[in-house]
């Protein structure tokens, strides 16, 4: 089998020392990795480095006279398998989307002809400012994969979408992009490799299958620096794309704010409004089913301050007035292409099965699965649930919450396959 071969292209940014990590993981995984290194990215990690972790020379730029020589940069750029931009700053995601070739890196992407992955880091307004968002949708509309940034505390001490994903994040995203390659070339993955998404044949078998997933809260902007949440820790809802992926399907889990390792074999959509969960859900589709676990907040701010709200000193309540949100589960229900089957949940703290029932005929899923939230399931590692269809109730044990995941994995496989 054939060693891939990833062309890795380190763009500036606080973020590029976690390409060191990247690419030991890769190398871990019997990858042979080549590093290019813009000259921002040399403010932040160094080619001797790379050089040592790839084994490789590393490539700084256009006119490098000996490896010009040598290796031309046509030929660099159609060498890999996979060209994977991480960081990805700003400024060279500006560049591709233009298809400017102003340095080697730059020179590289528009001359390639193999699948490009980038992985954006940036400050989170950055990330949010519209030229980002416009080239972001081009590069999509072009073939790029694009791997969404992360959620989380930024280097600037900001708190936002915009972290670069962790390197074990990022490999799983080229392991599930090489196994993907084979309609273009095949035979990319060695044997090790190959098994990550290989199905769990003595389990339920979800192959050939795309599976939607949605779990975590909700987080809905007050001001810049408040926002309207809820408890849900997202445990529940990763541990059912983990079981999905497991049973070999392909797995879209668009996940809210939450601190959670993306299991291995699923695609991590991070969002953090209702409004973007349900955008990235239609995008996401079409799917053979869908759960949705997220705790999706009922209302937003009907306007958000562009600056921080202040105390006037009154000590008087301050109004905040609040508009509901699109509710993504209905919407899926009555969408043009739903999902095979639509699984909710419903967070209940009394008349469980009675308020799950109204839910799963008022929303149109149909199955709910009704878990009691009273207690502290809420961030916590067990559920006790019903399994609320057309047919009637089902009461679960006290489960594991990776437990309530396999079997409920299993149902939804039994029942796609008796379709
Ligand atoms: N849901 C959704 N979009 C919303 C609210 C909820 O898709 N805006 C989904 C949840 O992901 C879950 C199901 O609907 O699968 C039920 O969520 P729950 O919070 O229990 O229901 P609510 O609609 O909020 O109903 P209520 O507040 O009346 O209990």
């Amino acid at each position: 089998m054939t060693q891939p071969r990833i062309l890795l292209i380190i763009s500036g940014g606080i973020a590029a020392y976690k390409a060191l990590e990247l690419v030991r993981l890769l190398k871990a995984r019997d990858m042979a990795v080549r590093a290019v290194v813009t000259q921002a990215a040399k403010q932040f990690v160094t080619p001797l480095s790379l050089g040592v972790l790839t084994e490789d020379h590393v490539y700084d730029g256009l006119f490098d006279l000996k490896a010009e020589r040598e290796i031309g940069h046509i030929q660099l750029s159609r060498e890999a398998d996979l060209v994977v931009v991480a960081p990805a700053s700003a400024d060279i995601l500006a560049k591709m989307a233009g298809g400017l070739a102003d340095d080697l890196a730059t020179t590289l992407l528009l001359a390639t002809d193999k699948p490009v992955l980038a992985c954006p880091a940036m400050n989170v307004r950055m990330w949010h400012h519209k030229a980002t968002q416009r080239n972001i949708a081009q590069l999509k509309e072009d073939g790029v994969h694009i791997l969404e940034p992360a959620v989380g505390a930024m280097a600037c001490n900001e708190w936002g979408k915009g972290r670069l994903p962790e390197p074990v994040d990022i490999a799983a995203e080229i392991e599930r992009l090489l196994t993907e390659a084979p309609a273009r070339e095949p035979q990319l993955l060695t044997d090790t490799t190959r098994t990550i998404n290989a199905p769990d044949l003595s389990g339920p078998n979800l192959f050939g299958r795309h599976v939607l997933v949605t779990a975590g809260p909700t987080h809905e902007p007050i001001d810049p620096v408040r926002y309207i949440a809820n408890r849900s820790s997202g445990k529940q809802g990763f541990a059912i794309a983990a079981a999905a992926a497991q049973a070999g399907a392909r797995v879209t889990l668009v996940a809210g704010p939450v601190m959670l390792p993306t299991p291995a074999g699923v695609t991590r959509v991070d969002v953090e409004t209702a409004r973007e969960m349900l955008s990235a859900v239609q995008a996401a589709l079409p799917a053979d089913a869908a759960i949705l676990v997220a705790a999706v907040a009922d209302w937003r701010a009907t306007d958000e301050a562009a600056q921080k709200i202040k105390k006037d000193g009154s000590g008087a309540p301050v109004p905040l007035h609040l508009t509901e949100n699109p509710d993504i589960l209905a919407t899926l229900a009555a969408h043009a292409q739903r999902p095979g089957l639509l699984v909710g949940f419903a967070a209940e703290t009394e008349k469980v099965v009675d308020h799950a029932t109204a839910k799963r005929t008022r929303k149109g899923a149909d199955w709910i699965v009704a878990n009691d939230v009273s207690g502290d399931v809420m961030g916590g590692a067990r559920n006790t649930v019903h399994l609320v269809t057309a047919k009637g109730v089902e009461a679960w044990p006290d489960l594991p919450k990776s437990a309530v995941a396999a079997r409920l994995i299993e149902r939804i496989a039994n029942a796609l396959d008796a379709r």
